[in-house]
């Protein structure tokens, strides 16, 4: 099959996709370059440029190397009959879990309070409480949402998760699952932290705002592992520094590098992280990628479908 790459990176690191891809999937001729109306059958992409994937002619699939679609999705150009895989690799689920894990630790532990204490050569020891009596609250119960709720309750948390359907599915020892406006609300009262994984979609814009900080009790924690466009940045300076929220931990922002002069560079009571929670992991997303075009190959329905009525 003749495969399009197109991937918004720098040139080493196109490079370095190209390689794998082509190791991965040696049979098929991979295109970095194309002529409007080229017959292309499956184009294969890193959060592109919008437009990128204009003029190709006969394409079976489109498969993301992001989870996130959100920006292929607002893309005019992307053909509206194409079938849109997104990344769901095992090997970002661990990753996003171990970033996950060490949040909360951190948060729970008092360690962000400690690196500030030492900044000030201050010798103080806080209170050291038992995982068991922190409950975190997950935004999200997909392939993200579920690794990171499991290794939270494997860890001793008490977890709720939330999303967005009431389908049960393979149940997930130890964490409660929630559905539904009212049900989120009630968890909020009684959470410490909370983590959003949510994909950005018309429904979850602005999310993480200040009706919902309000909602979480007096000295709760924000995590963002997700998008920028969830969260409402003034609202989050305006519960940390009025005193209601203790600590933010970002790793996703509006605009992307975050600005050197933002405030939550400097902001105390913010930890600033560079869209890094879980890298795509070049050599299993191809193993992803590879078995999804041997599917198409087959005349098959490729796995992790976007539903584009939903966003997600
Ligand atoms: P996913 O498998 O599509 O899961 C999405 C989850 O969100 C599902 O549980 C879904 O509910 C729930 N949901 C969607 N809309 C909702 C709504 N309106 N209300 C309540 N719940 C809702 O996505 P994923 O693979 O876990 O990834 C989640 C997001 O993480 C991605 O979209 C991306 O933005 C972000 N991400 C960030 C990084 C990073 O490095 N920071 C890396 C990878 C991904 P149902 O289960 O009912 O469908
Ligand atoms: C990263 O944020 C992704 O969506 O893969």
């Amino acid at each position: 099959m003749k495969i399009a790459f197109s991937a918004a990176v720098g040139a080493d690191e196109r490079a370095e996709w190209l390689q794998v891809l082509r190791a991965a999937c040696p049979r098929h001729e991979w295109l970095e370059h194309w002529s409007p109306g080229q017959a292309v059958d499956v184009a294969v992409v890193a959060n592109p440029q919008p437009g990128a994937l204009q003029g190709l002619h006969g394409l079976r699939l489109v498969q993301s190397l992001w989870a996130g679609v959100e920006r292929l999705l607002q893309d005019p150009t992307l053909p509206a009959d194409v079938p849109l895989a997104r990344m769901v690799d095992p090997a970002m689920n661990v990753a996003m879990a171990e970033t996950a894990a060490w949040a909360v630790l951190s948060l729970h532990r008092g360690f962000f309070d400690y690196a500030r204490q030492q900044r000030e050569t201050r010798w103080r020891q806080l209170p050291q409480r038992r995982a068991g009596t922190v409950p975190v609250l997950v935004l999200g119960l997909g392939a993200m949402g579920r690794a990171v709720a499991a290794r939270l309750a494997a860890l001793g948390y008490p977890v709720s998760a939330w999303r967005r359907s009431a389908a049960v599915d393979v149940p997930l020892p130890g964490v409660q699952v929630l559905h539904g406006q009212a049900a989120l609300a009630a968890a909020l009262a009684g959470t410490e932290v909370l983590i959003n994984l949510l994909p950005l979609t018309p429904d979850t814009r602005a999310i993480l705002c200040a009706p919902l900080f309000a909602r979480l009790p007096r000295g709760a924690c924000v995590v963002n592992f997700a998008r920028g466009g969830h969260l409402v940045e003034p609202d989050l300076l305006a519960a940390l520094d009025g005193g209601h929220l203790r600590h933010a931990l970002l790793d996703v922002f509006a605009a992307e590098p975050l600005a050197t002069d933002h405030p939550f560079w400097t902001h105390p009571r913010v930890t600033v992280l560079p869209h890094v929670a879980a890298l795509t992991d070049a050599h299993s997303a191809c193993r992803v990628v590879a078995a999804n075009l041997d599917r198409v190959e087959r005349g098959e329905l490729p796995w992790h479908l976007v539903d584009r009525g939903r966003g997600y």
